[in-house]
């Protein structure tokens, strides 16, 4: 099934210059950039963002490190979108990630991951439109 998944490039990535390194990886897989801007969250935007995880203790700093800086967010196409981008990230801590996924390359701990992808159609669900308006996205039948 075509998917459409909530990609995002996080503030540690970013800061480190890898922002060209991890969306060539993306699109050599295969998957299609619909969407994409340079977003500074403030405290209350990435709170909302991560409302699903507000009871982990990790919460205030997850929400503090995501609002540090600016994110690269895009919306990612292809076939099996969702567990593609998943794959191509690695497990959520560096330290447990399978060589040669981003996590593995560009991440520093289980916080400062480099990269999100949605987890679930209906995480996707929340988080494009958290983001993008469908005019801001390319496809569907404007791409004729
Ligand atoms: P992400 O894929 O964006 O989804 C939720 C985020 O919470 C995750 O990546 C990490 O940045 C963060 N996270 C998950 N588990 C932990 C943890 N044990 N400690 C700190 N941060 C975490």
């Amino acid at each position: 099934m075509v998917e459409r998944t909530l990609v995002m490039i996080k503030p540690d990535a970013v800061r480190g210059g890898h922002v060209g390194s991890i969306i060539r990886r993306f699109e050599g897989a295969g998957l299609a950039i619909r969407a994409l801007k340079l977003v500074c969250m403030d405290r209350r935007e990435a709170e909302g963002f991560y409302q699903v995880h507000r009871e982990r203790p990790f919460f205030p700093s997850l929400t503090q490190f995501m609002s540090s800086g600016p994110t690269v967010t895009m919306v990612l196409e292809g076939e099996g979108a969702i567990a593609k981008v998943r794959q191509l990230m690695g497990a959520t801590d560096p330290a447990k990630a399978d060589p040669g996924t981003l996590r593995k390359e560009f991440a520093r701990n289980v916080e400062q991951n480099a990269v999100h992808g949605s987890d679930s159609l209906t995480s996707a669900a929340y988080e494009i439109p958290y983001f993008f308006s469908a005019l801001e996205q390319f496809g569907d039948d404007r791409t004729a």
